[in-house]
């Protein structure tokens, strides 16, 4: 299976860029699946003004990373707390995308802060917008708090006991993911639909 890791912070000096790079690590060294950073930095999207598919002029970056979205198996969306909730560049990129790009597909969350709470209310938040995509959730969730103590800028662990907390997350997405992709193969060699 091919991941996308969706890392949504396009803040100057930002911090959970280092959380999508461990989880990309994390998941490459592994060795069964293979995990790819879509960074909304580069990307730069502007708000959206209509969705991709009706869109006469596609921001520069905008079909290539649909197309990556698309033919990915699951994704991961990483996002610092903003008041309460995920970045406003998730929600934006996330809306260009109304083909269904993300349904019948697992996703996992990862929140992050610099304070010690780690961000679950934009976990919960991203765990809704997942459902809002059609996407499956699962019930676990990747929170960080303390980032700049516990990753460092290339996203190398700093804090070795949190190890277990990335193993867990992954196990469970995973799990499901798995689940998820046997599926659509069985599905695919009865009739040939996903
Ligand atoms: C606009 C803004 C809102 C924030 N709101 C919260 C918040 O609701 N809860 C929290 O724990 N930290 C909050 N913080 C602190 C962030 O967790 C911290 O700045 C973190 O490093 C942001 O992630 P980033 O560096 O990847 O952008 C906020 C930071 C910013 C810039």
């Amino acid at each position: 299976m091919h991941i996308t890791i969706l890392s949504s912070s396009t803040r100057l000096n930002r911090a959970s860029h280092r959380v999508a790079l461990a989880l990309e690590y994390a998941i490459n060294r592994q060795g069964i699946h293979t995990a790819e950073v879509l960074d909304l930095a580069e990307y730069r999207f502007p708000l959206m003004e209509e969705v991709l598919h009706r869109h006469p002029n596609p921001p520069d970056g905008l079909t290539d990373f649909a197309e990556k979205v698309r033919s990915s198996d699951a994704h991961i969306f990483v996002s610092p707390e903003y008041n309460g909730s995920y970045t406003s560049a998730l929600k934006n990129a996330v809306d260009y995308l109304k083909e269904g790009e993300f349904a019948r597909k697992t996703i996992g969350v990862a929140s992050v802060t610099t304070g010690m709470l780690g961000g679950i209310r934009a976990a919960l938040a991203m765990q809704q917008l997942v459902l809002g995509i059609s996407g499956f959730p699962i019930p676990q969730m990747l929170t960080v708090g303390n980032v700049l103590q516990r990753f460092g800028e290339e996203g190398t662990l700093l804090e070795p006991a949190f190890e277990k907390n990335i193993a867990a997350f992954l196990k469970n997405f995973f799990w499901l993911a798995e689940a998820v992709a046997e599926k659509k193969e069985a599905l695919m060699t009865v009739d040939g639909r996903r």
